[in-house]
């Protein structure tokens, strides 16, 4: 393994020193450059001597008592000096801050305290993953989909929008956090490992491990299986964050299927989401429970990402879309046709709706993908070219 270099942003001096000697102690890795303050500003001299040291990692110390500086730096780092790799460092007890970080850019968020092993991993997996040409280009997105009620249709949602951004874009991954998989039986796997298998293993998860945990679908979907009996003991959402932190790094879409589970977990994982789609029908109860679930998930921030999805819609008289966006509080994004018949099948064969020829309901999770990814700017760049090449 070629030796890394390391660069540390440590404001704390004694916990810059610790830093250096655990670096170097791993032998894989060696300390080209420390930084005491952490920079402010993209012209901030401190961020032009990180970028001119050219590291292969930058180790960014987070405190556990004010990291506001600390995470500013990791933007700037990811922003400036795009070819190191960003290690963030801080207290597995502070979530909002591991989302942060995450958000930020930093590829792995290492326990504070911190120990040569710890850190020999982190580095172990850099490489591993240099060496397997990781993903290129940026993090991937995570769509996670809600049920406003229990059998709204999140699974449905979540199984057929899965299949469709597969279909159009590749690389994609379901990721089934119900309190019962149901996700394996719409799509008619047997998976051998589950979500937990890869959380009791986060320690050692690297891409070559991950790939042994997920089951594949013929179209190319892979699948993380949720659990086939309830969860005694659940993980922490530390570990969540890990685990969400190792997919984006390596899918491009990331859909998950939270159903009716409604505790920490889902809330972190609707804030590391680029979307939440709240799935509910046009009914009182359903709409109502929307807009409770909507102020939950919103606490921490991801209420303008949170989008209403109406499943199994129909018109009905007296009541238009505008009447369910006001009851439920969300401003409405997708309606989902009814057709009973055509799901239950679907579900009872294995064979999802995306995979039959049932036009409307394929059409309208292709739509939903579409509508989706419409901004991302390889999406865009494919649909100019096409445009170039019909006119
Ligand atoms: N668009 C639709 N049209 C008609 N029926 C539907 C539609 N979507 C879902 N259903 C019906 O609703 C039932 C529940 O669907 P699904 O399993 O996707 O819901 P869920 O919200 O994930 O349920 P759970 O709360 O158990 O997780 C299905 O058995 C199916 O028959
Ligand atoms: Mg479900």
């Amino acid at each position: 393994m070629p030796e890394l270099s390391v660069v540390i942003v440590a404001q704390d001096g004694e916990q810059r020193a610790v830093l250096q000697v655990l670096v170097d102690g791993t032998s894989v890795a060696k300390v080209v450059h420390t930084c005491a303050t952490c920079p402010v500003a993209a012209t901030d001299p401190v961020l032009r001597r990180i970028s001119s040291a050219n590291s292969d990692v930058v180790l960014v110390d987070i405190p556990t008592d004010n990291p506001t500086l600390a995470l500013r730096a990791l933007e700037l780092v990811h922003q400036e000096v795009p070819k190191s790799a960003l290690f963030a460092i801080g207290s597995m007890s502070q979530p909002q801050v591991i989302v942060s970080a995450m958000r930020s850019g930093a590829r792995e968020f290492i326990e504070r305290p911190t120990t040569t092993t710890d850190l020999l991993e982190a580095f172990v997996r850099l490489t591993t993953a240099q060496r397997k040409t990781e993903r290129a280009g940026p993090r991937g997105k995570v769509f996670t989909v809600v049920n406003a009620k229990g059998g709204s249709g999140a699974t449905t949602t979540a199984v057929n929008l899965a299949l469709a951004l597969q279909a159009a874009h590749g690389q994609v991954i379901l990721v089934d956090l119900a309190p019962l998989g149901h996700a394996s039986l719409h799509m008619n796997l047997k998976p051998l490992f589950t979500v937990m298998d890869a959380i009791r293993n986060l320690h050692r998860l690297d891409s070559s491990l991950l790939e042994s945990f997920v089951t594949r679908h013929n179209s190319g979907l892979q699948l993380l299986a949720g659990p086939n009996m309830p969860v005694v003991a659940e993980p922490t959402t530390a570990e969540f964050a890990r685990l969400f932190d190792l997919l984006v790094n390596h899918f491009r879409y990331v859909v998950v299927d939270a159903s009716t589970r409604m505790d920490a977990t889902t809330r972190l994982v609707c804030n590391l989401s680029e979307a939440v789609l709240l799935v509910a029908h046009a009914d009182v109860a359903s709409l109502w429970s929307a807009s409770r679930l909507q102020q939950y998930l919103g606490e921490t921030g991801s209420r303008e990402r949170v989008h209403l999805v109406l499943n199994r819609f129909r018109k009905i008289a007296g009541f238009s879309e505008a009447d369910a966006e006001s009851a439920a509080g969300i401003k409405l994004l997708w309606k989902i046709p009814n057709h009973y018949f055509a799901v239950s099948s679907a579900i009872d064969r294995g064979i999802p709706l995306m995979q039959q020829n049932h036009t409307e309901i394929g059409r309208s999770f292709t739509g939903l993908a579409a509508r989706l990814t419409e901004n991302d700017v390889d999406v865009k760049r494919k649909a100019w070219s096409l445009f170039k090449t019909v006119s």
